[in-house]
């Protein structure tokens, strides 16, 4: 992620040195300014000060005790440097200063003070919002695989649809973030590296080395291998955007297998995937667990875009899906059919089902892949020209 010139106006001296030290600890962002005095008409020098400054995002801290001025100056900023991002910090128990700070201009409401963990998420919203509306169609799309309930499918529907991708569109990735890392044993691939070099050579990280931390599969699937050790020394988040950028500059899919890991490297994973497969089963625990994960996931104010994967799939009577969407609190993307001993075996051989061409499973992979891929424009375009030469 390229880094992120930062702003801070706070009229408080304690709260703007708080506020540099937790901006600079994100990595991600960099304080070039600070202004002592909030702006109170057009022509303030503090409103020429934070121009020349050119930050892309302006912190401005609302104090709890007089946040009129604060809000002011938001208003203010909005209406003369519209290309900044505005972010207000403040209280969260002052509802009005919220809903008046979003009014103002602010596109973002960090709780003060924030953490360093808050000014990263909020950070890579904005990045992954400007991605989209430049279209940068040359940055890859990443899809998070991620359990309802330990062992509902994960790793198996995050293997097929990377080797689907993979055979559809070339250039694609599966990277495994999971506890401990089963996809390389899903494909029979003995990884000499996995992530957890990737991460610690993250300082000098660059696409050839990449490279060499991947491991090749024969259909020319790229995997970066989970870890081996249930993990001791956790990467933080910030680390975790740092590698997801070099990687949608890499590659043009990145599938993820997040199986049963739930926390903020997740999360902060779904806030960069175009969508989050939530993988459970037609039954009321798994449906119920998906709901939560759902709201966890979403709860750094990510966008809605979580779609329920029912795996091992059978017709019930009675079942309906939009039953399944209610309780799972997101539209249904897919099934996937219920058929135990193709898919254990395929495990235990490290043989996987894309593999076995024509089963009705790989058939059902491959159609995942199909939809998710379909408004992507040069796939639109390839139908398009297939549909006229018939
Ligand atoms: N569509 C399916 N039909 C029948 N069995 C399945 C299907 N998908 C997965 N399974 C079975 O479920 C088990 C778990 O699969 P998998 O390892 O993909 O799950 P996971 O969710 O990644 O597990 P973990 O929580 O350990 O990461 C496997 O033994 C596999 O045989
Ligand atoms: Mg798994």
């Amino acid at each position: 992620m390229s880094q992120l010139s930062v702003v801070i106006v706070a009229t408080d001296g304690e709260q703007r040195s708080v506020l540099q030290v937790l901006v600079d600890g994100t990595t991600v962002g960099r304080v070039v300014h600070t202004c002592g005095s909030f702006p109170m008409s057009g022509n303030d020098p503090v409103v020429r000060r934070v121009q020349n400054a050119a930050p892309d995002v302006v912190l401005v801290d609302i104090p709890q005790d007089n946040p009129t001025l604060a809000l002011r100056a938001i208003e203010l900023l909005h209406q003369e440097l519209p290309e900044i991002a505005l972010f207000a910090v403040g209280s969260m128990t002052q509802p009005q200063v919220i809903v008046n700070s979003m009014r103002a201009g602010a596109r973002e409401f960090i709780e003060r003070p924030p953490t360093t963990t808050d000014l990263l998420e909020a950070f890579v919203r904005l990045t992954s919002a400007q991605r989209k509306t430049q279209r940068e169609e040359n940055r890859g799309k990443v899809f998070l695989v991620v359990n309802a309930k330990g062992g509902s499918g994960a790793t198996t529907v995050a293997v097929n649809l990377a080797l689907a991708l993979q055979s559809s569109h070339g250039n694609t990735a599966l990277v495994d973030i999971a506890p401990l890392g089963h996809a390389a044993l899903h494909m029979n691939l003995r990884p000499a590296f996995s992530i957890a070099d990737a991460i610690r050579n993250l300082h000098r990280l660059d696409g050839s080395l990449l490279e060499s931390f991947i491991t090749r599969h024969s259909g020319g699937l790229q995997v970066l291998a989970g870890t081996n050790i249930p993990a001791i020394n956790e990467p933080n988040t910030a680390e975790y955007a740092r590698l997801f950028d070099l990687l949608v500059g890499h590659f043009r899919y990145v599938v993820v297998d997040a199986s049963s890991r739930i926390d903020p490297a997740t999360r902060l994973v779904s806030n960069l995937s175009e969508n989050v497969l939530l993988i459970a089963h037609a039954d009321v625990a798994s449906l119920w667990s998906a709901s939560r994960i759902r709201q966890f996931l979403s709860e750094a104010g990510g966008r809605e875009h979580t779609r329920l994967v029912l795996n091992r799939f059978r017709k019930i009577p009675g079942f309906h899906e939009s039953d399944a969407e209610t309780a799972a609190g997101a539209k249904l993307l897919w099934k996937v059919p219920n058929q135990y001993f193709a898919v254990s075996t395929a495990i235990d051989r490290g043989v996987p089902l894309m593999e076995q061409n024509h089963t009705e499973i790989a058939r059902s992979f491959q159609g995942l892949a199909d939809r998710l891929t379909e408004n992507d424009l040069d796939v639109k375009r390839k139908a398009w020209s297939l549909f006229k030469t018939v």
